[in-house]
């Protein structure tokens, strides 16, 4: 049977900005659910990449006396080095300056002109560079830029048009018709009350900027860059040149910040209904982080490399704490000290530990060798077996609505009943005696199952740590290519554990932080 298709994206990012915990932000957890998804059989599709065009490329290029080509391999480099360090596993990486998308966009422009949803008029109004946006007099927030605050230009220029306003009705029945179109519930009930308010046609070309892809039939012209970014989501599997990736559309789900919603919950679909092309399931906006209670930018100077967190917490830990520590959907704030404490408390002592003492009493107690009982299991050995069923399907139900925090949660419930499992079962007591042999194999045995069983489960989050742990607990890569085995008893009486140095180590926060 073929597997099911799951085709998920990240936004792609501006390379005007060197990444921070922001971009990562977005990565990690596609990543995360992209990992999650092959594990559970689905063909998944990973797209992430680079937008290059446009006003605040070009006048950033300038600032630094660079072309913008220049500019843009620079900044993609520090892109795919970070998706590399932070172990991104997507399946491409596209690039708005490539020829493969700028024919497509090309084409899709020039098919919308023709079926005449693009039309040439004349725009008169405000032009925000650093969103890449146009607002008229009534949106401006004291004369600024509603999304970002900042000053916006007035421009008044002939443009190409499209008509966003003759696809109110049919995304309203959309929106209506898939109450799962836009995630969470709270943006999407925002989104709606915008596009039920009325919408306008928009620009989509820029007669003053000329680093962009060329309006195909007026070449005085360039693509607005937003329409240029989104058609990446297609271009990508190579939407207009047949083949093979084509099977990935529709998107399952694409994964933004909050801040572009509109663009892709509301000028997307219209323009995809324009061209006849399927809507995508879903578009889920998460909230935005600050750090250390500041907005994260450049300019205020706290724009720090992830790279260089990861240094000194680790890939792993780092890539937990962001998905633990919000609901995914929600603003947030990152702390060292926060991260230092999920660190050493969820990783150090409730993780780290199990597996540390579990392994320590496989040694002294069965020779490092996972041992085997005899008769069925006791009632708390059922308990362990039946409840990791349960944190199966509420693992699956958080992951397929995104929720990596809860389901986080669930697994550490887990990992904090198996913590109480050992305190009640007391090994070291049951080592004392001959006749209660049969039981501590018992007990150690639940002990090994049960964290390979949390190690399947904490892979897509850690992918490091879980392989540490497979490695500790002696799986081989036979069992490993059984790893999406979840079901009790997955582990081998027999195994050779190899205990290794504790996988966490201790931080201390200071200040200096
Ligand atoms: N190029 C556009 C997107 C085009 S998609 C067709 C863009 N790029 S961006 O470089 O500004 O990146 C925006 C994305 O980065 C956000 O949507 C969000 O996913 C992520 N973040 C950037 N800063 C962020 C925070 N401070 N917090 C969380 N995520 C934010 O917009």
């Amino acid at each position: 049977m073929d597997k099911e298709i799951f085709y998920l994206t990240t936004p792609i990012y501006y390379v005007n900005d060197i990444p921070h915990i922001g971009h990562s932000y977005t990565t990690i957890a596609a990543d995360t659910l992209a990992r999650y998804k092959r594990m559970r059989g689905y063909d998944v599709f990973f797209l992430t990449g680079t937008d290059e065009h446009g006003q605040k490329i070009e006048k950033a290029a300038k600032v630094n006396n660079e072309d913008p080509v220049e500019l843009a391999d620079r900044v993609v480099d520090r892109y795919k080095n970070l998706w590399q360090t932070l172990d991104i596993t997507n399946d491409d990486f596209i690039r708005t300056t490539e020829n493969r998308h700028v024919e497509q966009v090309q084409n899709a422009f020039k098919k919308m002109y023709e079926n005449g949803d693009i039309y040439l008029g004349e725009y008169e109004g405000w032009y925000c560079i650093p969103c890449e946006s146009f607002w008229t007099s009534a949106q401006l927030s004291l004369n600024n830029c509603p999304e970002c605050g900042r000053s916006v230009e007035k421009i008044r220029e002939k443009n190409y048009f499209f008509r966003l306003s003759k696809y109110q009705n049919l995304l309203i029945e959309y929106f209506e018709k898939h109450p799962d179109f836009v995630k969470p519930e709270s943006r999407r009930n925002e989104l709606f009350r915008r596009l039920e308010g009325g919408i306008d046609d928009i620009s989509v070309s820029r007669a003053a900027v000329e680093w962009g892809v060329n309006v195909p039939m007026d070449n005085t012209h360039t693509i607005y860059v937003w329409v240029d970014a989104l058609f990446n989501y297609i271009t990508a599997l190579g939407f207009d040149v047949s083949g093979t990736r084509k099977k990935y559309w529709p998107a399952r789900v694409h994964i933004i910040g909050k801040e572009i919603l509109w663009f892709h919950g509301v000028i997307w679909p219209a323009m995809l209904m324009s061209l006849g092309i399927e809507v995508p399931h879903q578009v889920f906006a998460h909230g935005w982080w600050t750090l250390e209670g500041k907005k994260i930018s450049k300019s205020l100077g706290n724009a720090i490399d992830p790279v260089e967190i990861t240094k000194t917490y680790g890939v792993d830990p780092y890539r937990y704490f962001l998905l633990r520590e919000v609901p995914f959907g929600l603003d947030g704030n990152f702390s060292y000290e926060a991260m230092v404490n999920r660190i050493n408390c969820d990783l150090g002592n409730d993780l780290g530990n199990l597996l540390h003492r579990t392994l320590t009493m496989i040694e002294k107690y069965c020779d490092g060798i996972v041992p085997e009982h005899e008769g069925p299991l006791s009632t708390e050995g059922k308990g362990l077996a039946e409840r990791s069923k349960v944190l199966c399907d509420e693992v699956d139900h958080a992951m397929n609505n995104l929720q990596f925090s809860k389901a986080l949660e669930s697994i550490w419930e887990y990992i904090g009943l198996v913590n109480k499992y050992v305190e009640i079962s007391k090994p070291w007591v049951l080592a004392k005696e001959l006749s209660t042999k049969n039981r501590l194999n018992e007990v150690l045995y639940n002990l090994a199952e049960s964290i390979r069983v949390v190690s399947l489960f904490v892979l897509p989050f850690m992918p490091n740590v879980a392989a540490e742990m497979s490695k500790q607990l002696g799986l081989s890569s036979d069992d490993k290519s059984s790893g999406n085995n979840f079901t009790w008893g997955g582990m081998r009486p027999g195994t050779r554990v190899c205990k290794g140095s504790p996988v966490f180590p201790r931080f201390e926060y200071s200040v200096e932080n």
